[in-house]
């Protein structure tokens, strides 16, 4: 039996999201359910053109044409690593081999959590931290903590020229299909996706002081933000992005979701065997 990870059946070609701006996609199904997440990842071009993450192993092949599809590798300047989780690293070392002329912008902690993973060249970096700005040819690129991430090193990255603002894995939401614009979604299935996502995703966001919290997701809100792009969500346009931080705002309210355990294990594989499509159905809340 083979454990290297399923190729995407289907490919969601590039999207340009802004000037300069491409979304590398790939979308990835539930096992729970009809539902699909998108593996986003980010190029921007220019004079000095980024890579913003490095897609996930199971579409390495697909994620490298795509990228290299909009620049050339030995144009590439930089490769921003928001953190180290694997939708977000999962092409590191090919997109480096490739890009002699890019310098890997990580924060200083990331190298040190993921020197188990790969061999940092230290003359080929740039270390940023929280609010840290760097030149980038014709714009300016900060590496700002976005309100809700899964990783200590996570840095969300705002581009003062087409002001997108990269938010790693805050605005995660599952969607019924592919789309272009969180815009095509039913407003109240977006709202509950943003929760669930964004909960499971975050789950220390029960311990947060809610006072401390809105100043953290002030200081994101206030950048002067035109199209938020992440890893898991369609982009977020002007008319939708304060509905986006409004229902990130109310997460200390809410409770922990159920999730499925052993029981529902063995009725997914049980619809697998027979073929049937199996979804989870949440219990009921006790009151
Ligand atoms: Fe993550
Ligand atoms: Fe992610």
């Amino acid at each position: 039996m083979s454990f290297a990870p399923v190729k995407p059946a289907v490919h969601h070609p590039p999207l340009k999201v802004a000037d300069d701006t491409w979304l590398i996609q790939q979308m990835q199904e539930a096992a729970i359910g009809p539902l699909f997440i998108y593996l986003h990842s980010l190029v921007i071009k220019g004079p000095e053109p980024i890579i913003v993450d490095t897609g996930t192993p199971a579409n390495r092949e697909q994620w490298l044409k795509d990228v290299f599809s909009i620049v050339d590798p030995g144009d590439v300047r930089w490769i921003f690593l928001s953190h180290d989780d694997v939708d977000h690293a999962g092409n590191l070392a090919p997109v480096m081999e490739a890009c002699p002329n890019a310098t890997l912008v990580v924060t200083w902690f990331l190298t040190e959590r993921h020197g188990c993973d790969f061999h940092f060249p230290l003359d080929r970096m740039r270390w940023v931290n929280d609010g840290d700005s760097w030149r980038a040819g014709d714009r300016t690129l900060t590496a700002i903590t976005p309100p809700l991430f899964d990783s200590p090193v996570t840095r969300g990255l705002y581009d003062d020229r087409t002001g997108v603002y990269w938010a790693v894995d805050t605005f995660a939401t599952p969607l019924p299909g592919p789309m272009n614009d969180i815009s095509e979604l039913d407003a109240a299935q977006w709202k509950g996706g943003l929760e669930l996502f964004n909960c499971m995703n975050s789950p220390w966001f029960k311990l947060l002081d809610a006072d401390k919290f809105e100043r953290h997701v002030d200081r994101v809100q206030k950048l002067d933000i035109e199209v938020i792009a992440a890893c898991h969500t369609p982009v977020i346009r002007r008319p939708q992005i304060s509905q986006a931080f409004d229902t990130i705002r109310k997460l200390p309210s809410l409770e922990p979701p159920p999730q499925p355990g052993q029981v529902d294990l063995e009725a997914l594989m049980h619809a697998v065997a027979t073929g049937q499509q199996y979804v989870w159905e949440p219990p009921a809340p006790v009151n």
